[in-house]
């Protein structure tokens, strides 16, 4: 025999050592049995002798001793114990002496005390120490995720994320949905940003796109005859990054036949619903308001308005007229608006503090912030004296105004008023300390314009995507003005984050080629790009609709969490790269010349 071959084999199995116990199993009643953990190493303690390590597991921690009167054999191995080494470790459970309890943690009343001790693995010292919310730069997380994942914050977040797809799946399905899985290899579908492209070998020259949603075949199953479907589903877009959008994502996706828009709508409003009260015991009363976009726009500025605080918009076009205020004036004249917000109880901020706000608005192209401090002797400002007392009067009744209140005004083109005063709010209640994490306010915004004018493309591009419906009354405006022709669209909106989308689709051919004219893009483009959906709906397509769940962006909700790359086992970063395994990088040039590719 060689001497290799006569040296303990790398390998061992685990042979009759099996797990009775997670590490957060063991209670008092427990005491006296003979128990087998297996788990990693938090901390070792050397007590005079006396060796204590918290062996955890996803599930929990539990205390091992080590005595050396025990079992010195084993007592010794112990000595050589590390944080993060892999240990299987049998045992007899034991209360803790007095004093010695840990009411924080459910296994706190007890200890295995150690008779056998296997090291299933050793560890190097962790870049990181593996505890809830440490403050590690996001960069070292990201690069050793696998070790972030040990965390028990993260831990608890991958827990909700199954509990919550897991509760989804049986809810559908109770309401008679299928799961049907989609190609991830597919022809392009227009979401409205870049597709990821994925090359041919076998047909040279040609690609597949990763979806950006199963849009089209959601539609495609409706034909089908498959009259519920749903699927928790990645969707792939590759466009401008941050805190709640990546490039690879999911999707809770549902498609309904034989519905309009309210069907649609109650049954993502009872999934909502179920979802929050099965996960996080939470009453969202029903039904969630329902604004229009208009309203939205008008009284919050922005399509997915928080409405956890006030701080509405409210239109001063009848005061601003009757006053004097040229500024005000001019911006009506030009055709603008003068709008205003009551910044309740800050007419304490100091000149300095108006001033920042006045810089907020202007990031959005505010060319000016007016404002009024509301005293108990009546309205201060330099521009109180443009306005007689009766349009004084207007802008408090307007705007409910009191003593204490800051009044602010901006004059200009309505998407200008509407992004400052929008983020207005949000800033004045982000400085208030207003938005509470744990209050979930969700509304509904319906009604979106179909289309919207793209300046750089100079033509008019679908505000949902190209399949979806336009409202029937506004049909016949379709050619003469398209910007004012609503579609049959619908947002779900949590706390200012839109957490769903969708729409009733057009399913009727005509209508759709109208459509696809409207955007400009030529009937042969049409066929050779949607022929096939096209093609479908000459066989009796039935009405049908859907929506889409950003289901990160909802368990980023549900888990408190900011950025959605807290909720996402191996996420990415804000330049789409994954900094564990170095992805995107460099192919090999056979690789690429397998695939007729040659990089420029
Ligand atoms: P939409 O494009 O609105 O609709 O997407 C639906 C929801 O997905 C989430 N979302 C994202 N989440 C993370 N990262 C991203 N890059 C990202 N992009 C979108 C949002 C959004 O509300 N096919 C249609 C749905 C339909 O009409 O049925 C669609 O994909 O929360
Ligand atoms: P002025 O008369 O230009 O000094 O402006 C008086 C006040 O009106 C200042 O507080 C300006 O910030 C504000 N202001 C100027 N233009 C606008 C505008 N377009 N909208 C709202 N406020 C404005």
């Amino acid at each position: 025999m060689s001497s290799t071959q006569k040296k303990r084999p790398m390998v061992e199995s685990l042979g009759d050592w099996k797990r009775t116990h997670t590490c957060a199993d063991l209670r008092l009643e427990d005491m006296g049995n003979a128990v087998t953990l297996m788990g990693w190493v938090t901390r070792r303690r050397d007590h005079g002798g006396v060796i204590f390590v918290d062996l955890r597991d996803r599930c929990g921690i539990t205390q091992v001793v080590f005595r050396p009167d025990v079992n010195p054999g084993v007592h010794k191995k112990a000595e050589n114990i590390r944080s993060e080494y892999v240990l299987a470790v049998k045992g007899k459970v034991e209360p803790r002496p007095e004093g010695m309890t840990n009411p924080k943690l459910p296994t706190g009343a007890v200890d295995v005390e150690c008779t056998q001790l296997r090291i299933l693995n050793e560890a190097e010292t962790p870049p990181f120490a593996i505890e809830p919310d440490i403050d590690v730069n996001e960069e070292l997380r990201l690069r050793y995720r696998y070790l972030d994942l040990r965390r028990a914050d993260m831990q608890e977040i991958l827990v909700l994320r199954h509990r919550v797809s897991q509760s989804t799946r049986r809810f559908l399905t109770a309401q008679g949905f299928l799961e049907i899985e989609t190609p991830f290899l597919m022809k392009s579908t227009p979401e409205g940003a870049r597709d990821y492209l994925v090359p041919s070998r076998i047909n040279r020259g040609m690609f597949y796109a990763l979806p950006q949603s199963p849009q089209t075949y959601k539609q495609l199953l409706m034909v089908a005859g498959f009259d519920r479907y749903f699927q928790i589903v990645r969707c792939f877009r590759d466009e401008d990054l941050r805190g709640d959008r990546q490039p690879e994502f999911t999707q809770i996706d549902i498609e309904m036949s034989f519905v309009d828009e309210n069907d649609v709508m109650d049954l993502a409003e009872s999934l909502t619903v179920h979802l929050f009260k099965d996960i996080l015991n939470l009453n969202a009363p029903r039904p969630f308001p329902k604004l229009t976009y208009q309203e939205a726009i008008d009284r919050y500025g922005t399509d997915k308005p928080d409405t956890r605080f006030g701080f509405e918009i409210v239109d001063l076009k009848a005061p601003a007229l009757a006053s004097e205020f040229q500024v005000f004036r001019n911006v009506l004249d030009a055709g603008g608006q003068v709008r205003g917000i009551n910044a309740r109880g800050c007419a304490g901020l100091s000149r300095k503090q108006i001033d920042d706000l006045g810089a907020l608005a202007g990031q959005f192209g505010a060319k000016g912030l007016a404002w009024i401090k509301v005293t108990d002797k009546g309205l201060e400002s330099s521009i109180v004296k443009f306005f007689p007392e009766a349009a004084q009067n207007q802008i408090r009744k307007a705007l409910d105004a009191a003593p204490g209140d800051l009044l602010l005004f901006v004059a200009d083109q309505p998407d200008i008023v509407a992004q400052a005063l929008g983020n207005l709010r949000l800033e004045l209640a982000r400085r208030l300390n207003l938005i509470h994490n744990d209050e979930y306010r969700f509304l509904w915004v319906t009604r979106f314009p179909l289309v919207e004018w793209d300046e750089a493309e100079k033509r008019f591009v679908a505000v949902h995507h190209p399949f979806t419906s336009p409202l029937e009354a506004d049909l016949d405006n379709l050619e003469s003005n398209p910007a004012a022709v609503r579609a049959r669209a619908y947002d779900l909106v949590l706390n200012g984050n839109e957490i769903a989308g969708g729409s009733v689709r057009i399913h009727r051919r005509d209508i759709q080629e109208r459509i696809f004219q409207l955007l400009g893009i030529p009937s042969g483009e049409a066929e050779a790009k949607f022929g096939f959906l096209l093609n479908a709906f000459r066989y009796g397509a039935p009405p049908h609709g859907g929506i889409a769940f950003g289901y990160d962006r909802l368990i980023a909700l549900m888990a408190g969490v900011e950025f959605i790359r807290d909720v996402i086992a191996f996420p990415k970063t804000n330049t789409a790269a994954s900094l564990m395994d170095g992805a995107p990088s460099e192919v090999d040039p056979t690789q690429l010349r397998e695939l007729g590719l040659r990089l420029l």
